[in-house]
């Protein structure tokens, strides 16, 4: 009888021993949790329920044994902890919004101005779906300015379209202290609705907004991404999670972010990946140190390197126009085309980003990636396949062909300050984050060459600049004169009005148009230039979705194409560096042009030189 009660008690305690080391991760992330949930609000806790919740803090998260002496703590207070996660179960289905900023109680601010009507004081948590796996978005760098502007947004809009999964949760990480209200606040201020369905915007944006919270921590503290981990794993609620991690950061952190998130916060069932935006270093050696670092902790299939211009509709676009076009593709080489621009231009200077720009250049903000990768796009032979990698390596090829940059076929410009109708307009050097000797420029103009079959002698131009008289960014491609045209004469001698020319306007107000010789109506034979005109906003009348929406929906979906992978930024960076080291170790002064003006001569005699001439400074359009 003894012996069957020294059983009994044996198998009792060896019952609670597991039960104790099976909950215990759960119940330092419950605490946290709810910590997490009033964290910050007046709610009074009630000491009869509240447990020592420091003692089961969530550095217990990541330990995986139990000692006895903490056993032996924690068995103490076992029975209250019972009690208080059955009335933290009560309570975890509510919570309250409140403002710290004066702004009104939970108020949705509108994109006009005006303020949506409050949410209702207790906003029930939501209640997740019946499937089995859920997604924990982590935006660190949560109150930059990216992450307000472009990559909440986006979020939001994904969830107003139903392109999110039916569980998932979005996490602010930075090192500002914000409540999760706060963060909610801060973000509603930015989101969109879709101008289809505007009716149930409100609605929609609470529901988001009860999704999103926020964990402050540092770049580089293991402990801090630990506590995140518990934090995401209570949300997770044991299912299976898939973990995506955006860094909307500068750089220079870029691995200790990557190295705290992926041992520390990495999901143990599901998937984890990382968004890196760019500057994906300054030239070849920083690149591919800072590729090496990153794959210390992360497989090359868990980074997406983001550019942004790969996810604008229009360069989705050129591989179907190019491609399901019989009309295009067998035009689409030396024998057609004369010659391919890429502009990209934008009317304000770098207003507020002069610290980071003075550091990089339009040469490396603007060419080397997104112009560099829509020439690769528009360049590619047919891919085996719609398979990222098959597009991927076509666009590596590419890039290898390229001859490298010469320093002749380059200009470079930098905006001064300009007064116009009595606004005057600030210079580059005029930004108290520029050093006022700087010559890195703001403007720059190249003609790039493709050694290989198809666009062997083409000029491919590129310009890019700020400051300049608008905004927008195209690829114009000029095609031959007809051989021996007919109607010669009815233009004149100037043969280069007379060619065709196909414009994909990527922004604002995106098109595709081609200029097409035309006789005007009437007795006579007079010829003038028409358009073809695909112009979107007449056409179709969805909303065009933002770049960074269909990007996030790649990364969630594990689609990679739009993404940029390792060896094609090698080729990238392989094309420029010596150029820029050319021009870094040579000084090379910009030519100056004023704010708002059409940039620098230079890029004119740049375009003679190759028998070019710019497609957007024609006044035609
Ligand atoms: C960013 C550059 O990558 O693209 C910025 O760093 C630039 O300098 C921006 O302003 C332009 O993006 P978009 O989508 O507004 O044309």
């Amino acid at each position: 009888m003894a012996t069957l009660r020294g059983t009994t008690l044996l198998v009792f305690l060896g019952v609670l021993l597991v039960l104790l080391s099976t909950f215990r991760c759960e119940a330092a992330d419950k605490d946290d949790g709810d910590q997490f949930f009033f964290g910050g609000l007046s709610k009074a806790k009630d000491p009869a329920v509240e447990p020592n919740i420091e003692a089961n803090k969530l550095s217990h998260c990541s330990s995986s044994s139990t000692t006895f002496s903490s056993l032996h703590h924690e068995t103490s207070y076992f029975s209250k902890w019972v009690t208080e996660i059955h009335f933290r179960r009560q309570l975890r289905n509510h919570f309250e919004l409140k403002s710290a900023n004066g702004f009104p109680l939970n108020a949705v601010p509108m994109q006009d101005g005006s303020v949506a009507k409050p949410l209702e004081e207790e906003v029930p948590f939501p209640e997740f779906g019946e499937t089995k796996s859920m997604l924990s978005i982590t935006v660190v760098g949560a109150s930059g300015d990216l992450a307000k502007k472009k990559i909440f947004p986006a979020l939001f809009a994904l969830y107003y379209e139903d392109w999110l999964p039916e569980n998932f949760v979005v996490y602010g990480y930075a090192r500002t202290k914000m409540t999760d209200e706060e963060l909610r606040n801060m973000i509603s201020k930015t989101l969109t609705c879709r101008i289809d369905r505007r009716e149930n915007c409100q609605a929609k944006m609470e529901e988001f907004l009860k999704r999103c919270f926020y964990h402050s921590g540092q770049y580089n503290s293991p402990e801090d991404f630990l506590e995140l981990n518990c934090k995401l794993k209570e949300r997770e609620g044991g299912k299976l999670s898939n973990r995506l991690f955006y860094l909307s950061i500068p750089p220079n952190i870029f691995v200790d972010v990557v190295r705290c998130a992926s041992t520390k916060a990495s999901s143990t069932t599901g998937w984890t990946r990382v968004i890196v935006e760019k500057p994906f270093g300054r030239d070849s050696e920083s690149s591919r140190e800072l590729t090496k670092c990153l794959m210390q902790y992360l497989t090359e299939d868990q980074i997406f390197r983001i550019d942004h211009y790969l996810g604008k509709e229009l360069v989705e676009n050129l591989s179907v126009l190019r491609f399901s076009n019989l009309v295009f593709e067998p035009l689409w080489s030396r024998n057609y085309i004369r010659n391919v621009q890429f502009i990209f231009s934008e009317d304000f200077g770098t207003e507020g980003r002069g610290g980071y720009f003075d550091n990089y250049g339009i040469i490396r903000d603007i060419m080397q990636n997104h112009l560099l990768q829509i020439l690769a796009l528009f360049a590619m032979e047919t891919p085996v396949s719609l398979d990222a990698e098959d597009t991927r390596n076509e666009k590596v090829k590419v890039l290898k062909s390229m001859k490298p940059l010469q320093l002749e076929d380059v200009i470079v410009g930098q905006y001064k300050g300009h007064s116009k109708g009595g606004k005057s307009y600030p210079g580059y050097i005029d930004d108290p984050t520029v050093p006022k000797d700087s010559v890195t420029p703001t403007f720059a103009a190249a003609a790039l060459f493709i050694n290989n079959a198809r666009w062997d002698g083409v000029p491919f131009l590129m310009k890019a600049g700020k400051a300049l008289h608008t905004k927008r960014a195209e690829i114009r491609v000029q095609f031959r004169h007809v051989p021996g045209n007919l109607y010669k004469r009815n233009f004149g001698t100037d043969l280069d009005k007379a060619t065709n020319e196909l414009v994909l306007r990527l922004q604002p107000d995106e098109a595709i148009y081609l200029k097409v010789n035309n006789k005007v109506p009437g007795l006579g034979m007079r010829l003038d230039r028409s358009d073809l005109n695909l112009l979107y906003r007449t056409r179709y009348t969805r909303e065009i979705p933002d770049a960074y929406e269909r990007l996030l929906l790649d990364a969630i979906e594990g689609e990679r194409r739009l993404f940029i992978r390792s060896d094609e930024l090698d080729a990238a960076w392989t094309l420029f560096t010596p150029l820029l080291k050319e021009m870094e170790e040579k000084k090379i002064m910009p030519e100056l042009y004023p704010y708002g003006s059409r940039g620098p001569v230079g890029a004119h005699y740049l375009a003679a030189k190759h028998d070019v001439r710019w497609g957007d400074l024609t006044g035609e359009d």
